[in-house]
């Protein structure tokens, strides 16, 4: 068993966690569950990043105090990562009295050691906010191109690089005001320092992805020079010791946050473990830092030589992520893919973006595309068609014909070894970060099960009389398959292994607990278990990430036309109004064939059909037929639709059309066309 902790990258306390920011965090929670899950001990722990000069502007902005943006900040970030599943044992801020006397020794140790250099530096300084601006609050001419309303660091015209100083015209966009040229005194992080040491830690084995250590090799060819970790008052941070009004640089006291966040842990909750078990030089227990790859930098040099410099334990290894983009670009508010942790949750299981997200993921330092309309297919062809449909096709026999009982014997025993087995080289995965291939591996198997109950067809055994004994087998067999697909897939989707862990009624879930093969077991009731992505509810989410300013009214106005249409009365047969041909000629009947249906989560009543309306065209439809039709029974069969019947929505999603049936009140029976009848095929 090891010891690891585990850290995510400490978000900015002034903004919401978006679809960006979850890509680290999801995967940082799946790989502690997936290390848990093979038993290890891991602490996951993160805290909010809550100073700098960004946040004590947005909090001046707000009207209140920096103390109380962090604070709500807070509660929104800790509400949006419980809403996704990424759960920390410990979530803190850099804000506390504790990472104020860490950053202090670790700036005190440094100073001993001969790190911490002072001298001065000149400045734009506002004279009306009294205040030094960095580059990002100034703006004027480019020296070069004469490109106006340019940031102090680079022209964005032109692309040249410049000095703040430099800019012609320059003025404050805090103020409006003309800055001016300040000196005062900096203190310095001497990294040349540390240049040899950070050149071995950068290549030590398994510390960072190659790709990355190539990159900081660069850096190195090119010298490092002195970092500048002061920053002068007004600045919401710590005072550094013995410089008043002199404030650490917001990612001094950052990283320290990771150490700060454990500590606060240990002491409030888990007395068992240890600081200095960790932290101290010579800890053998583990540390790894999953970032993000804006923030290598800071992760890969100054972090390590502070830590260094002040005789503590650097990280084992940095776990770096790409960025996301949405449907290839980058996130943008006009297109409405910016998209709030919570704003996804109004709409959206979040575990579906946990499944999608870990089927992309690998240890590659890559970039990530969340395709929107790829997010909805896979997410439905993989988990709802493949993986719960395992169950839901068994269960319903073990819950009403064998008294919720399993079988006493395995039919299948080298089939569901082979699973069992194929349980080490998914974990193997997951440990190395290759999610991707785990969920292929998963995937794999999910295709064998589901061609296992293809062949047997429980539910048409099922009317054999005599073949009752089959029955149980095969779908005891099917049972024992999706446990191991649900043990696999536990650390991906937390709530779903959960609810099946209930269902089957199984004390432990962990990668372990597969090996005893489920015989003679009782089993709960089964409950449906994830509904389909809808994809009106994606595109109701990224019409409510649109800039407000842009979003149209209709949404109301569209819900009302619905409201009045339910209230429209059927005609009762018998009582039909008379119509004439060219009424009954305006309805658009054609031949459908069904390719696919299934049970519909939280209704008794209906069935959803996805049709081949010929041409190339699929249709969903939501069909009130489930008392007399099962799923199994409707696959391939041809029926009527009603085409052009405006589409409805229902509380499951869009009914894209009508299937006829006839209804004498005991009883449903779809109108079914002749053979040879082709899907399209028009019906009058
Ligand atoms: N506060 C710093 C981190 C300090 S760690 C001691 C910070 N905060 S952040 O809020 O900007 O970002 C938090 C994490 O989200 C970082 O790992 C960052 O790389 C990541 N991401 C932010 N936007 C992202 C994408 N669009 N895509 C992927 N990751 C992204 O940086
Ligand atoms: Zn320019």
């Amino acid at each position: 068993m090891r010891n690891i902790l585990v850290t995510n990258a400490l978000p900015y306390a002034n903004g919401p966690i978006h679809m960006g920011h979850l890509l680290g965090y999801i995967q940082a929670d799946i790989w502690v569950r997936a290390m848990r899950a093979m038993g290890h001990n891991v602490t996951y722990v993160c805290a909010d990043d809550a100073h700098g000069t960004a946040i004590m502007l947005r909090a001046e902005a707000n009207g209140i105090t920096p103390e109380q943006q962090i604070a709500n900040v807070q509660k929104e970030h800790i509400r949006d990562f419980d809403g996704f599943g990424v759960h920390f044992d410990h979530y803190d801020s850099t804000n506390s009295n504790e990472n104020k006397a860490r950053s202090e020794d670790i700036y005190l140790k440094n100073r001993e050691a001969g790190n911490i250099a002072i001298r001065p530096v000149t400045q734009l300084f506002d004279p009306e906010k009294n205040m030094f601006l960095s580059d990002r609050f100034i703006k004027g001419t480019c020296p070069k191109c004469k490109a106006e309303d340019q940031y102090g660091d680079s022209c964005e015209v032109c692309g040249t690089t410049y000095n703040a100083t430099e800019l012609l015209n320059p003025r404050s966009t805090l103020s409006g005001a003309t800055p001016v040229e300040k000196s005062s005194d900096h203190y310095f992080f001497k990294l040349p320092n540390f240049a040899q040491y950070l050149q071995k830690w950068t290549r030590d084995e398994g510390r960072l992805p190659v790709s990355i250590a190539n990159k900081l090799d660069e850096w190195f060819d090119a010298g490092l020079t002195d970092w500048d970790i002061s920053r002068d008052a007004p600045y919401f941070g710590f005072e550094i010791p013995d410089a008043p009004n002199k404030y650490f640089y917001v990612w001094v006291d950052a990283p320290i946050g990771y150490m700060s966040s454990f500590e606060n842990y240990v002491k409030t909750t888990r007395p068992d473990l240890n600081f200095d078990d960790y932290w101290k030089k010579d800890s053998k227990n583990e540390v790894y830092h999953f970032i993000g790859k804006d923030i290598v930098y800071f992760h890969a040099l100054f972090w390590p030589a502070m830590l260094e410099g002040a005789n503590y334990r650097t990280p084992t290894g940095l776990f770096v992520n790409g960025f996301l983009t949405v449907n290839g670009q980058k996130m943008s508010k006009s297109r409405g893919t910016f998209i709030k942790a919570e704003t996804y949750l109004q709409h959206l299981n979040p575990e579906y973006l946990r499944y999608y997200f870990a089927s992309k993921l690998s240890d590659k330092v890559e970039d990530s595309d969340l395709n929107l309309d790829d997010f909805v297919q896979k997410v439905n062809s993989d988990l709802v068609g493949k993986v719960v449909n395992i169950a839901s096709r068994c269960a319903k026999f073990i819950n009403t014909k064998f008294d919720n009982k399993l079988s006493n014997t395995c039919a299948e025993a080298e089939l569901v070894q082979s699973f069992i087995d194929a349980g080490d080289s998914i974990a193997k995965s997951y440990e190395s970060r290759e999610f991707s291939t785990a969920i292929r591996e998963i995937m794999a198997l999910a295709d064998r099960a589901n061609q296992y109950i293809d062949e047997k067809k429980p539910w048409a055994l099922a009317k054999v009389e005599g073949q009752e004994q089959q029955v149980h087998d095969v779908c005891s067999v099917g049972i024992n398959l999706f446990r191991q697909l649900a043990v696999y897939l536990s650390p991906v989707l937390p709530t779903l292994a959960k609810q099946v862990q209930d269902f089957l009624k199984l004390e432990s879930f962990d990668f372990a607990s597969r090996q005893n093969v489920l015989i003679n077991h009782e089993i709960a009731q089964f409950e449906a278990l994830m509904q389909r992505v809808d994809p009106k509810a994606v595109a109701a989410m990224v019409d409510a990430s649109k800039d407000s300013l842009a979003a149209p009214a209709p949404a109301k106005a569209e819900k009302k036309s619905e409201k009045a249409k339910e209230k429209k009365a059927e005609p009762k047969i018998g009582e039909a109004e008379i119509i004439g041909i060219e009424d009954f000629l305006k309805v658009d009947l054609r031949v459908a064939k069904v390719v696919e249906a299934a049970t519909v989560e939280g209704s008794d009543k209906l069935l959803q059909l996805t049709l081949d309306a010929g041409e190339a065209e699929t249709r969903n439809v939501f069909s009130g037929i489930r008392s007399s039709y099962a799923p199994e029974d409707l696959t391939g069969k041809l029926v009527v639709l009603v085409a052009n019947l405006a589409p409805r929505k229902m509380r499951f999603g869009i009914s894209n059309g009508m299937v006829l049936a006839a209804g004498n009140g005991e009883g449903i029976f779809i109108i079914s066309p002749d053979s040879g009848a082709k899907p399209g095929d028009k019906v009058s």
